[in-house]
């Protein structure tokens, strides 16, 4: 696909213009999306739409919305979507946060289906249709549809571009058929996915459930072989692309070295110099288990008493969607927790829990990465998780102990991690005492091939391989027509 163009489309903007004091401040936001796609799109000069949620981002702008990113060496058009005050209530808090991300991620909190949130997003997609449409220098563009915010504009851009390639990848999981059958708009969202020319998840598992929800609901022909399913005149394949990380060469020899890191992390946060550090990093979401990371903490203490006075636990939790009630709640019942923990096993000059809830730049995160001795993904349930491929890239020292659930994506793939099931307590405590008594040798031999893993796998492998199967499709559908 040599000359084609490149639209990306995704709810989240790559760069954030704020308002700040008298001048600009610019925001990389917290988004597994966003770090992956930004290397991609810079690479192949393309253009991203997104909705410019910034209070600056209007003052960026040319007369066509569109504004040069990256800044100081920009090589792609970002074109600002404006949604008013009404849509984003509907289309992003209500449908897509509300709505659908409970209903796909398996983590208990009941999915709110309002009729008004689902008439918002669908007004929304039709509006970046409109804008996939008015960017598009051809009939043929590559437009790389991201996430659950998008399920409807495929067929939208199907209609109206029926050359394009389109290729959606949906970041977070799909449930099985009988989840998803409680969803009102069930139909409407499976056929306006199926205008996509490829439909991309992170694991098989999720791929299949969305066959499995096709085959339920809708009149297709699936062929199971060839992963494709026949949709009113429209072949879609439904593969498995394990999304990763761009491998941060540069940024590793831009940060001090791992004890240099250590000591700055230690003093930022006035840790005691003998303590193991275990760090967390993510949004403040209730599908990331935190509260369930704290329990595993407490547990560990009373099992292990020896380890008071002698681990701090330091979540860095990103703010986010904080006018909705369930992020709302989290907030402070993991606040709450927190002090409960300090109070009960905290002692003069000893926090044993540290939250930070402020947005960190990735500099700073991966500072703190290489300062830890122990990562924490506990998700109840995530689509890949980033944060895991990102603890071990940033490890060059091949030390540190990486705990990951088997209900994240990653670790299908990072299977030396210490696996563990967030609903247990118990379990994550003895896997917690493992990482803090395992040896260097040990943290190496399962540093080493994680490392490998995510440096051969990264994520211009993920972009390339759907690239590939796109131009073969390309290919076949023009002999077809000859
Ligand atoms: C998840 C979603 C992304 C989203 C990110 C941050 O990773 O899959 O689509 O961008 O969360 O959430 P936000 O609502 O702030 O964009």
């Amino acid at each position: 696909l040599p000359d084609a163009q490149v639209i990306v489309v995704s709810n989240r903007e790559p760069y954030i213009h704020n308002i700040k004091g008298n001048g600009v401040e610019l925001l990389v936001p917290a988004s597994g999306l966003v770090s992956a796609l930004e290397p991609i799109t810079r690479a192949c000069s393309g253009t991203w739409i997104a909705y410019g949620g910034g209070t600056a981002d209007r003052l960026m702008v040319d007369e066509n919305d569109r504004v040069q990113v990256p800044p100081g060496n920009p090589s792609y058009a970002l074109r600002r979507v404006w949604l008013t005050e009404e849509e984003h209530q509907g289309y992003y808090l209500g449908f897509a946060n509300e709505g659908l991300w409970p209903l796909c991620h398996i983590a208990f909190t009941r999915p709110v289906f309002r009729a008004s949130d689902w008439e918002a997003y669908e007004a929304v997609n039709r509006k970046f249709a409109d804008t996939v449409v008015a960017e598009a220098r051809n009939e043929r563009p590559i437009v790389l549809v991201q996430d659950y915010h998008f399920a409807l504009l495929p067929r939208m851009i199907r209609e109206r571009l029926p050359e394009a390639i389109v290729i959606t990848f949906w970041h977070i999981p799909w449930p099985n058929s009988e989840v998803y059958s409680i969803c009102p708009w069930r139909e409407r969202i499976l056929e306006g996915l199926l205008g996509s020319s490829i439909i991309g998840f992170h694991t098989q598992f999720h791929a299949n459930n969305f066959t499995e929800s096709v085959d339920r609901f809708l009149e297709s022909r699936i062929e199971r072989a060839d992963a494709a399913i026949s949709y009113g005149g429209q072949t879609t394949l439904v593969h498995a692309y394990p999304i990763s990380i761009e491998w941060p060469a540069e940024l590793l020899a831009k940060l001090p070295d791992v004890d240099q890191c250590r000591g700055r992390v230690r003093d930022r946060f006035e840790l005691p110099a003998d303590v193991k550090l275990c760090v967390g990093v993510e949004r403040l979401d209730y599908t990331k288990g935190i509260l369930d990371r704290f329990h595993a903490l407490d547990e560990l203490f009373t099992r292990h008493p020896e380890w008071i006075g002698k681990l701090v636990f330091l979540q860095i939790a990103a703010p986010s969607r904080g006018t909705l009630p369930a992020y709302r709640q989290l907030h402070d019942e993991c606040h709450r927790y927190a002090e409960e923990l300090n109070q009960r096993f905290g002692s003069e000059g000893y926090k044993p829990v540290i939250m930070v809830a402020e947005h960190h730049s990735q500099e700073q995160v991966y500072e703190i990465y290489r300062a830890a001795d122990i990562g924490m993904v506990t998700s109840l349930h995530d689509g890949m998780n980033l944060v895991a491929k990102e603890f071990v890239a940033a490890r060059d020292d091949e030390q540190g102990v990486l705990l990951l659930s088997t209900f994240a994506g990653a670790s299908r793939e990072l299977l030396e991690a210490l696996i563990v099931n967030p609903y247990d307590a118990a379990m994550m405590s003895e896997a917690l005492q493992q990482a803090l008594i395992m040896s260097p040798d040990e943290q190496r031999e399962r540093m080493r091939p994680m490392r490998e893993m995510v440096r051969n796998n990264n994520v211009y492998r993920w972009a390339g391989s759907m690239l590939l199967d796109a131009a073969r499709l390309r290919k076949r559908g023009d002999l077809d027509r000859v």
